[in-house]
């Protein structure tokens, strides 16, 4: 029985390699989340067998199910329900769910070895205390990520929090230390007990004034953190398909958040200290000047226009305007015009976001540009259209080094041909500050809801062809 449920988390392992794999192409990402699914339906079940075969009292096995029925009820529907927009404050409770998951295994593994000083043992009870303590940070760490993104708490940019998680980070592993080479002669459990209570703290005081644009480098890092506790959960419990998952979602995210932190000009070491810049353009208060259109000029753009890019932003997911971009793409087409969305890797709120929408619309990915690859051509586009974008076409990114965003690569709309900007006021984005795109003289703002605008353009230019 035994070579039976090895082989079933080997063949987990492979599938969620195999899954990872296919996911790297938006094309088979879909088979790719089967795939891994179906690799983790095989760990569970083998799981389930290995209870079955070590007759494990029926108590347990009472709760083991019950367990799975909440989760798979649970996670049913809160995956069904979620809103697009609403999707990093879901993968926050995911990530905390693993995080506190890793940490209880590392308790209930610490209980058959109470006796054991730490200083005595192996590299197995440091892998248990690591464990304990990433799942934890995890854990808080992610539920007040949580609650910052669903606004249930404010951002709270006090030094003194970024103080005191410093202090806790420095206790936590100073007394690691100390333990491990037998300056602290207690049984592991009340070591392991107290070093998780800090680490319950040290997650909120970690997360806690980190804001702004460094929101989702953290909940990936988190993410990271929650693969890293998984994996060594996995090698206390001696379980292959753990071991990989948990260092795939570790691997995984620590990769993102590397990718990110580029993306938005950060240093890791800057987000992980909780610095950021505060400072703010000097003449932030100051009305801008700026140049307004209409439905019926933007369709004469439109008309005179060859090559046109779009560039979705977090305001084209609030709209929920993505069928009304691929309803507008039809229309340029029939035109013989050419079309590309053009995608900041940060656009939205959370990786991949616009990826996502266009794909809900039927938009194939042929049409999707990163940005790089097209920074270089912005002049050849005779017209952009600005979907609900801000911050990632805000040329303060690289002229103003009093902003926030300064550093941050954007899209160089400002170089194309002719500009429109959809958005319903002069509100801010999400770094809350002035966009100087709006100044520019070949810029135009149609202000009004994305989606309506795009469907009053696109059904009065179907009258007109
Ligand atoms: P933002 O800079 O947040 O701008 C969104 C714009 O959409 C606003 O100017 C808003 O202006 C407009 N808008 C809102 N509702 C609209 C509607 N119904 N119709 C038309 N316009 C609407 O968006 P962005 O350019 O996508 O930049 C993303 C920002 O979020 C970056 O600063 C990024 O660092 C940050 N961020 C990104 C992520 C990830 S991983 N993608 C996660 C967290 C934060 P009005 O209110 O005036 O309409």
């Amino acid at each position: 029985m035994n070579v039976f449920i090895e082989l079933g988390y080997l063949g987990a392992a492979l599938s969620f390699i195999l899954g990872l794999k296919l996911m790297s192409s938006p094309k088979r990402a879909q088979t790719g989340i089967l795939v891994a699914a179906i690799g983790m339906f095989l760990a569970i079940s083998c799981t389930l067998i290995a209870v079955y075969s070590f007759e494990v009292p029926s108590v347990n096995v009472l709760i083991i199910i019950s367990a799975l029925i909440l989760g798979i009820w649970g996670g049913q529907r809160m995956a069904v329900q979620v809103e697009m927009t609403a999707m990093p404050q879901l993968v926050s409770l995911f990530n905390a769910t693993g995080g506190g998951c890793a940490m209880l295994l590392g308790l209930i593994e610490m209980h058959t070895w109470e006796s054991v000083v730490l200083s005595q043992g192996t590299a197995y009870q440091l892998l248990l205390l690591i464990g304990s303590l990433t799942g934890a940070i995890a854990f808080t760490g992610s539920i007040v990520a949580y609650l910052k993104l669903a606004g249930k708490i404010k951002d709270v940019h006090q030094t003194t929090y970024t103080i005191l998680a410093r202090v806790f980070i420095v206790i936590i592993f100073g007394s690691c230390l100390l333990f491990y080479l037998g300056f602290i002669p207690i049984s592991i459990s009340v070591f392991t007990y107290s070093v998780i209570g800090l680490s319950f703290v040290y997650g909120v005081l970690f997360v806690l004034p980190i804001g702004g644009a460094d929101m989702p480098v953290v909940i990936s890092l988190l993410n990271a953190i929650t693969g890293i506790a998984t994996a060594l959960a996995g090698f206390m419990q001696e379980n292959k398909a753990m071991i990989a998952g948990g260092i795939f979602v570790g691997a995984a995210g620590l990769l993102l958040t590397l990718l990110m932190c580029k993306a938005m000009n950060r240093s890791l070491v800057n987000v992980l200290a909780g610095h950021f810049n505060k400072t703010t353009n000097p003449g932030e208060d100051t009305p801008q000047t700026i140049q307004e259109t209409s439905v019926a000029e933007t369709i004469t753009q439109l008309s005179f226009a060859q090559k046109i890019g779009v560039i979705p932003g977090y305001g084209m997911a609030i709209a929920q305007a993505q069928h009304e971009c691929y309803q507008l793409q039809k229309v340029l087409e029939a035109q013989d015009k050419s079309i590309d969305y053009i995608i900041h890797p940060v656009a939205g709120r959370m990786p991949g976001h616009m990826n996502v929408l266009l794909a809900e619309a039927k938009i194939d990915y042929d049409y999707l540009k990163e940005m790089d690859s097209v920074n270089t051509l912005m002049e050849t586009y005779d017209m952009l259209l600005v979907i609900g974008a801000n911050d990632v076409v805000n040329p303060a990114a690289e002229t103003n080094t009093a902003s926030p965003i300064y550093g941050m690569p954007i899209i160089k709309a400002y170089q194309s041909k002719k500009i429109i900007v959809m958005k319903r006021g002069m509100s801010t984005g999400y770094a809350g500050i002035q966009n100087e795109l709006f100044e520019k003289e070949n810029c135009r703002l149609l202000f009004g809801d994305a989606k309506k605008s795009l469907q009053e353009i696109v059904s009065q230019m179907k009258m007109m062809n």
